[in-house]
């Protein structure tokens, strides 16, 4: 069942009833100032730090489900309602929500009246632009009246629901014109408000919230709505709010544009007053001037449809799939640029308050988008690399606001620095820009203490190799990319938190996964040594690599498929001998693509073994059989009931490595089934019992030991996006960014035709056609660059900034 259609010209997704089966949302901001909102249009908006700067409150997990957000009520002669729907419920003539790159629009009809609500971002603007159209649909003139509503948060969101003691005292708010400010401890450390403005006079106002709503009523049925007029109160305390009351009278046919703008000011220490206890508007001033007229509305509008199409141009697919072109032209990458945004921040999973940037999480999501803007991705490397320690250990997460290492979290995870190598690489194949290598970086975030970044890269690696258990395999830490394999915690204590609780000294279990992501990150390592002329490092690098190899296949394969993990008593995981947790997804998929056993025929028998055991028609599963009870040694991954989460759910993220990993076979139809099972456009049809958006991946999919198998959740914030973009992008239509060039290698469904990718790289256009008239899935025959044949499957940069012909032929 459908609860919409993809709009691929216009590159939305058109959601045609606000009862879809979870709230279907999409994010507007690019820069500092975000909003995230739902096809009911709740949601909430912050400046830089979903934690440390709310701007407007959120209630999660509240009672109706997304109650709370930018609300417009009209009230019409004695009836209200919302163009969203929510809160107030009232049945709709007609309901309409197109998510689009960066922008939402919601359209309601009711009773002869119209209301498309539309909100972004602009470009380089701290504030979100809601644009309302009211329009009269009937034959008679109407005097509507309409009641805009925003919930300040008291900046800090989590202080802001726990200290309540405080913080109904400390509420403040001025009203000057259209104009009402949200200024509550600006008096003292402050020296930042927020702004809710709409351009035109006011017909009254509210910014007290139980005055506007009545004591006992909830956002369905607002008092000040119900009565159709505003009470102008001024919050002193409690709860702040921003409303604006504003009557309309609409001739017949006739619409009228309101703009209002929610936004966020900082002001100079010494600029903060303009009188005592008097905030100096100018600055929001200015930024209202902006958007006074629909003319600078349409032209923001515009510039941001530039910029994404701007984004999205670096690699475009035609193929006769339209489901296919529509993930890899527009969603995938859409989702790969948000999640660079948030990182694992803000979602309606995610709360905004929980989780900082994740050091491997972040490396890993810029694989997704590091050809779209590889300035940032330089700079997000430099600031992840800050955070590392001198024996190449790391913070586990940072804060966005301030880059600093969050020590609640701690460090420990002994996977973390070699996603550092992994991240850097992909910027330098994707930009040939090494003297990234060359920039002083922190450790520790220490400016008094700092190395260049290829010494962070080298202690990376050395992390690894000075980290090795009594198998010769890695120390696993705290936990490797399984958060919740825990086999240093040992926890007894209710409700303690697996990541964040001290954990044992260990130093006997180990990671066959870290060993496989060792060996195939290392060789970008040693390659990187070499473009520095440190040979004798590199030769070094790659004894280690090739002793890892040999490690993993003799302490590292169970017979038919790569093993888990040794835990604190050196007993096998992921192992025949285990009677729950035999095979596990990871270790297949990350030491395939590392080439590990590809000779000898152990990576053809672990593919084999994930297809027999792991496999299911929603994708595959992290683990079988599932846990069925607490194991003290294993940790959180025993806690989730069976098909949830690491507890064998379809994790999303790791079913690309075994995409790729198939791919490093050649396997080609194999790779697209597992590709087309979990991209969320394949699913559209199953929305009802998949459940999140289907224009975007979700962490996780009930695995078959669940109750609701198939039923997703955790969307948007996954590592996910990325993997499943250099999944398609890289390893089955092939165009693969490497140091020397641009890599062509495709592995394909035989029964392929022919397709054609436009790439963007280091500054030429390559317009590649790739056809396939032997019907085979792997080996490049011949490749043409603007008609000359090119010896090697891989195209050295023109670098002329202009566009090229390259025609593939497969066979
Ligand atoms: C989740 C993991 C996550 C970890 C750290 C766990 O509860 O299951 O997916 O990585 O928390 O946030
Ligand atoms: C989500 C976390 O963000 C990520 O770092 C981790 O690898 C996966 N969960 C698997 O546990």
């Amino acid at each position: 069942m459908k609860f919409g259609t993809f709009d691929d010209n216009r590159k939305e997704y058109v959601i045609n009833t606000p009862k879809t089966p979870y709230p279907w949302i999409n994010y507007l901001g690019n820069e500092q100032f975000f909003g995230l909102i739902s096809n009911t249009a709740g949601g909430y908006t912050f400046y830089r730090d979903a934690r440390l700067r709310r701007l407007t409150r959120y209630r999660y997990n509240n009672i109706p489900l997304d109650t709370g957000g930018r609300y417009y009520y009209l009230y019409d002669n004695g009836d209200f309602w919302t163009p969203g729907w929510m809160p107030v419920k009232r049945d709709l003539d007609f309901y309409e929500c197109r998510h689009g790159l960066g922008y939402t629009s919601i359209t309601g009809e009711r009773n002869g009246i119209s209301v498309t609500q539309l909100a972004f971002v602009p470009m380089g603007y701290n504030a979100e632009v809601h644009r309302l159209v009211v329009k009269n649909t009937g034959s008679v003139e109407k005097s509507v009246k309409l009641f805009s509503f925003a919930e300040f948060c008291l900046w800090n969101a989590q202080d802001d629901m726990t200290n309540f003691q405080r913080n109904l005292s400390t509420g403040e708010v001025e009203v000057k014109d259209s104009v009402i400010y949200h200024k509550t401890e600006y008096r003292e450390r402050r020296n930042h408000y927020a702004f809710y403005s709409v351009n035109r006079p006011l017909d009254g106002f509210d910014t007290d919230r139980e005055s506007f709503l009545g004591m006992y009523n909830g956002l369905d049925a607002p008092q000040v709505v119900a009565n159709g007029e505003a009470s102008n109160s001024v919050a002193s305390g409690w709860s702040p709010i921003g409303s604006h009351a504003l009557n309309l009278t609409l001739a017949p046919g006739e619409e009228q544009s309101l703009i209002f703008v929610l936004g966020y000011i900082e002001n100079e220490e010494e600029d903060k007053w303009e009188a005592l206890n008097v905030i100096n508007k100018k600055p929001a001033l200015a930024m209202i001037e902006q958007f006074a007229t629909d003319e600078q509305v349409d032209a923001a509008l515009a510039t941001l449809a530039a910029h994404w199409d701007g984004l999205l141009s670096k690699y475009q697919i035609q193929s006769g799939d339209d489901k296919l072109n529509r993930m890899v032209n527009i969603w995938n990458p859409y989702q790969c640029m948000v999640t660079f945004n948030m990182s694992r921040s803000a979602s309606y999973f995610e709360s905004g308050i929980g989780r900082g940037m994740g050091f491997r999480d972040s490396n890993q999501d810029l694989l997704g988008f590091v050809h779209q803007i590889p300035e940032r991705a330089r700079e997000r490397i430099l600031d992840i690399a800050a955070t590392q320690f001198e024996d190449g250990s790391a913070y586990h997460q940072y804060q966005p606001l301030t880059k600093k290492g969050n020590n609640e979290v701690g460090t420990g995870f002994n996977d973390d620095p070699l996603w550092l190598i992994l991240g850097t690489a992909a910027y330098i194949k994707e930009t040939g820009d090494v003297s990234i290598l060359d920039e002083q970086v922190s450790f520790d975030s220490n400016p008094d203490n700092t190395a260049t970044l290829f010494q962070h890269l080298k202690v990376s690696f050395e992390h690894v190799t000075n980290n090795l258990g009594p198998h010769g395999l890695p120390l696993i830490g705290r936990a490797d990319w399984n958060d919740c394999l825990n086999l240093n915690c040992f926890s007894k204590e209710p409700g303690e938190s697996f990541q964040t609780t001290a954990n044992i000294e260990g130093r006997v279990a180990e990671s066959v996964f870290i060993a496989g992501l060792f060996v195939f990150v290392g060789p970008d390592y040693a390659r990187i040594c070499r473009m520095r002329g440190q040979d004798a490092l590199a030769t070094d690098a790659e004894a280690k690599i090739e002793d890892m190899r040999q490690t993993t296949l003799t302490h590292g394969f169970d017979g038919d498929w790569f093993l888990r993990a040794y835990d604190h008593y050196g007993e096998k995981i992921g192992s025949k001998e285990n009677e729950e947790g035999q095979i596990f997804i990871e270790p297949q998929g990350i030491c395939v693509m590392a080439g590990i056993g590809v000779e000898g025929g152990q990576a053809e028998k672990s593919m084999t073994s994930v297809q027999e055991r792991l496999d299911t028609k929603y994708g595959i599963v992290l683990q079988q059989p599932p846990y069925s009870k607490y194991y003290l040694n294993l940790g959180e991954i025993s806690t989730y009931p069976p098909g949830y989460k690491e507890n064998a759910g379809i994790f999303c993220h790791n079913n690309p490595w075994i995409m790729i990993a198939e791919t490093v076979l050649g396997h080609g139809d194999r790779a697209f089934e597992i590709y087309s099972k979990i991209a969320p456009a394949y699913l559209e049809d199953i929305s009802d019992l998949h459940r999140t958006e289907p224009y975007v991946y979700s962490q996780m999919i009930a695995g078959k030991d669940a109750v609701r198998h198939g039923e997703a959740k955790n969307s948007w914030l996954t590592g996910t996006a990325a993997w499943n973009y250099v999944a398609i992008t890289q390893a089955i239509l092939g165009i693969q960014p490497d140091f020397d060039g641009l890599k062509v290698d495709p592995c394909i469904p035989a029964e392929w035709d022919s397709f054609e990718i436009t790439r963007v790289f280091r500054g030429d256009t390559y317009v590649i056609q790739i056809k396939n008239p032997n019907h085979v899935s792997k080996g490049v025959a011949s490749l043409t660059l603007d008609g000359a044949a090119v010896e090697s499957n891989i195209i050295a940069p023109v670098l002329d900034g202009g566009v090229h012909q390259v025609v593939v032929e497969l066979g």
